[in-house]
């Protein structure tokens, strides 16, 4: 999953991105805990999914780390880099443990699950390294640590969802909200370290996530985002005999039936498994935004089939025909992946391409890193040299450029309906919001009486990098 968030997906294109919770405040709690988290969208989702089990173990979120009593690090494998950022914060934080010795520090999360005890015996200040299915066992966990036992528990699970944990929503603007349908994967890309990770992929209960839905746009949120590595798969059944299906497209329904003015959106497609039920039922409600990230990570078959994506690049053009057939004004991001194992530059071509013809309205973008274990790691070489890499990555940040560009200037002109979600960054004579395909869009308050979470009607008359500028129409 991608930048999630601001962009989601999130996700991924945030690495290194950290935040931290907002205070408690007035409840007074015992202890103070600090989170950080890197990595994808569900991570962020987790962090809040943490925030609430500690919460109700009498742990309050501070901002401030040198306050805490418990600092938690919730961390992304994905790639190399990913993990070198967070040995990097780990090592800053050694001086915390020099002022304040009784304080925990927690490695949540892939990298928790990736290298298990190891981490506590390299980085010689982790006190607790807890995987993504073991955040229920934290409080006895930070027990077993504050005795002074190393505390580790990196157990996968078949069943656990967290459904009926009700998440803390960690800096939140109070409009959008993660809400998290599905743990795990069952696809083994080839590159990819999540199915080790993150473990097999499972469902959650789809009452419980109807009614996260609904709790939040009874607090005021207008756009849930419905989570998981490959939502398309999502599958729930009902009843001791398992009666009662819900597939991706009936949720997505019952989710859009919370209310015409709570937008949802969803995150990530495969290509092999979007179906055609999804796009109509899209379609059919104007609240289920018409935007999909639908990763393609390279537009050769012939490195499709090395990573294991199981559809041609042939395959793949269709599905986009498809979207557009069934949507005409739904946009698309991909992720890609620059220099995989024996890209020729023929096959490169073939990713510029594949960009070119599905007209991408944003990419995220990353040269191939081999991750240990994966099936990448084990049957083929990481054999195109780093300045190749790099080289093809370039070009096709500059293809995604001019196709963002070009996407923009289609707009100009045109009417949106946006969602604001506060003031722009630059001025707070400024609102910004979304459109339904994603964009962000930043026009003028004066002389509207609008209030975040409103939506305005929306004309574009000009565009900047990535954002849409405009005026309110009456
Ligand atoms: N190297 C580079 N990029 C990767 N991704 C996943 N694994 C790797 C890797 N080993 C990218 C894919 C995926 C996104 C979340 O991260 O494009 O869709
Ligand atoms: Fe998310 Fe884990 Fe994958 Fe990173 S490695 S993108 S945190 S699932």
């Amino acid at each position: 999953m991608p930048d999630l968030i601001t962009h989601t997906k999130q996700d991924e294109s945030r690495q290194g991105e950290a935040y931290a919770p907002f205070v408690n405040d007035p409840v007074s709690y015992g202890k103070k805990f600090y989170i950080e988290s890197y990595g994808c969208a569900m991570n962020f989702s987790d962090s809040e999914i943490v925030a609430s089990i500690l919460q109700e173990n009498g742990f309050g979120a501070t901002r401030n780390y040198a306050e805490a009593d418990l600092i938690l690090i919730n961390t992304c494998s994905i790639r190399e880099k990913a993990e070198q950022t967070v040995r990097k914060r780990l090592n800053d934080l050694r001086t915390i443990k020099e002022d304040k010795p009784g304080a925990l520090i927690g490695v949540l999360g892939c990298m928790a699950e990736r290298l298990k005890s190891k981490l506590l015996e390299e980085e010689k200040l982790v006190d607790l390294v807890v995987g993504p299915d073991a955040y229920r066992t934290l409080p006895g966990l930070i027990e077993e640590a504050n005795d002074g036992q190393k505390a580790v528990n990196v157990l996968l699970s078949r069943e656990e969802t967290y459904a009926d944990i009700s998440p803390v929503r960690l800096n939140s603007n109070g409009i959008n909200a993660f809400v998290s349908i599905m743990r795990g994967c069952n696809n083994m890309c080839s590159f990819c370290v999540v199915p080790f990770t993150r473990g097999r992929e499972r469902s959650r209960d789809a009452d419980s996530i109807v009614k996260e839905c609904q709790d939040l746009f009874n607090q005021g949120f207008r756009e849930v985002t419905l989570l998981g590595q490959n939502v398309d798969s999502y599958y729930w059944n009902t009843g001791v005999n398992g009666e009662i299906v819900v597939t991706f497209a009936q949720l997505l329904e019952r989710v859009a039936q919370v209310s015409p003015l709570l937008r949802v959106r969803f995150s990530t497609s495969h290509p092999k498994d979007i179906t055609d039920d999804v796009l109509h039922t899209m379609a059919r409600y104007e609240n289920i935004c018409k935007y999909i990230h639908l990763p393609v990570q390279s537009g050769s078959t012939r490195i499709l089939q090395l990573m294991n994506r199981t559809y041609t690049r042939e395959w793949y053009l269709a599905k986009v025909d498809r979207i557009k057939a069934i949507m005409p004004d739904c946009s698309l991001s991909s992720d890609i992946i620059a220099g995989f194992c024996t890209e020729t530059e023929e096959d490169h071509q073939d990713t510029l391409s594949i960009m070119e013809y599905s007209g991408y309205d944003y990419s995220y973008m990353f040269f191939y890193s081999e991750r240990p274990g994966t099936l990448a790691a084990r049957r083929y070489q990481d054999d195109i040299p780093e300045d190749v890499k790099k080289r093809r990555l370039d070009e096709i940040i500059n293809m995604q450029r001019k196709l963002s560009h070009e996407s923009n200037l289609k707009d100009l002109g045109k009417t949106f309906k946006v969602l604001i979600e506060g003031d722009s960054k630059k001025s707070d004579a400024d609102w910004m919001g979304r459109t339904s395909q994603y964009k962000v869009v930043v026009f003028p308050k004066a002389g509207h009486a609008l209030n975040k979470g409103d939506y305005a009607m929306v004309t574009i008359d000009d565009c900047t990098g990535g954002t849409l500028l405009g005026k309110i129409v009456q």
